[in-house]
């Protein structure tokens, strides 16, 4: 049985991987295979492993129906067609929980960076504008006892709430899907409508996975109901906001800052003008990225692998 990885993980994953007796090719070249080229090499394995964000859609999957498995590198699935991947009773895996601290850490990194300006002010430096110590400039915003708003309370919008009340002791309001009475009990979390979650938060985090329904739902009308104090984090995914809307509204004082670690598109193009706002501060989709973490990913990817290699159920399956 092979295995086609799209790009290089940690040791740990391939050689579980090899011990089960599986033939690993690994795709090292930077330069990442445009759709057709990933059709044409997956047709010579029976496994897909998938890391980043290659496009598995439903001409992806008609033509590599064979495959026994598809393993994400990822707990996002929003770049495969799930439907049609059940449809042709190709099972696909992802890596839930094992990132969720390490995303929550990311999220709560860029809230407090965001509050304090801390990218802008490192700049400073480096453009040789620090001139010794300054009362009255760049003065950044303190988080105690506002309130976290968290968009999708699973698993990591529910660590970044936990940090947040622990270090802060933060009002946690949510809106989601479903109703958290776990979060709701342990963390005193709040249920709101949407349009209350907006209006009512002092941080907006973002932890939903992206869907048809909430693509750019934050956008300039999202924006305009939000406090002009209200700091943005996106660690999520960079499609559920408009760029443009949220650059907009930072230009006009609708919201106070923002903190992304996913943009849309990724790679964001340097000379992007969000990058140099002071009040921004953005990483590049480094959400899940420790070693810890990538090699339970690496572990996790790789069990599914086997397990759908075997014929069994994989132990994190995407489809329904
Ligand atoms: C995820 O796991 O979905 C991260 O965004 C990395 O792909």
């Amino acid at each position: 049985m092979k295995v086609f990885v799209t790009k290089a993980i940690p040791e740990v994953g391939i050689n579980l991987m090899k011990e089960a007796g599986i033939e690993v090719t690994v795709h090292v070249d930077d330069r990442p295979l445009h759709s057709e080229e990933m059709i044409a090499v997956c047709q010579q394995y029976d496994a897909m492993m998938s890391v980043g964000f290659n496009k598995i859609d439903a001409h992806f999957l008609e033509r590599c129906r064979h495959l026994k498995v598809i393993s994400l590198f990822a707990v996002g699935y929003d770049n495969v067609d799930i439907p049609m991947a059940t449809q042709l009773k190709i099972p696909v895996g992802n890596t839930p929980d094992v990132l969720s601290r390490a995303t929550a850490d990311t999220a709560f990194l860029l809230m407090l960076a965001v509050s304090r300006k801390a990218f802008y002010n490192y700049r400073k430096i480096l453009d040789g504008k620090w001139k010794g110590f300054e009362p009255v400039a760049d003065l950044g915003i303190e988080l105690y006892g506002k309130t976290l708003g968290i968009f999708g309370l699973g698993k990591i919008g529910f660590e970044m709430a936990q940090k947040c009340k622990a270090a802060y002791g933060m009002n946690i309001i949510y809106h989601n899907r479903n109703r958290n009475l776990h979060a709701e009990e342990v963390l005193e979390a709040r249920y709101v409508s949407y349009d209350e979650l907006l209006a009512e938060s002092d941080v907006l985090s973002l932890h939903a996975n992206l869907s048809e329904s909430n693509k750019e739902i934050f956008n300039k009308g999202a924006f305009a109901k939000m406090k002009p104090t209200a700091i943005f984090i996106n660690t999520a995914r960079g499609a559920l906001h408009n760029e443009a809307d949220l650059k907009e509204a930072l230009e006009k004082g609708l919201i106070w800052g923002a903190g992304l670690d996913v943009t849309n598109p990724e790679p964001m193009d340097p000379s992007n003008p969000l990058l140099m706002m002071p009040n921004v501060c953005i990483l590049p989709h480094i959400g899940s990225a420790t070693q810890e973490t990538r090699d339970g990913m690496a572990i996790m990817a790789a069990k599914n692998v086997i397990a759908g290699l075997k014929g069994e159920k994989l132990p994190t399956i995407v489809n329904p």
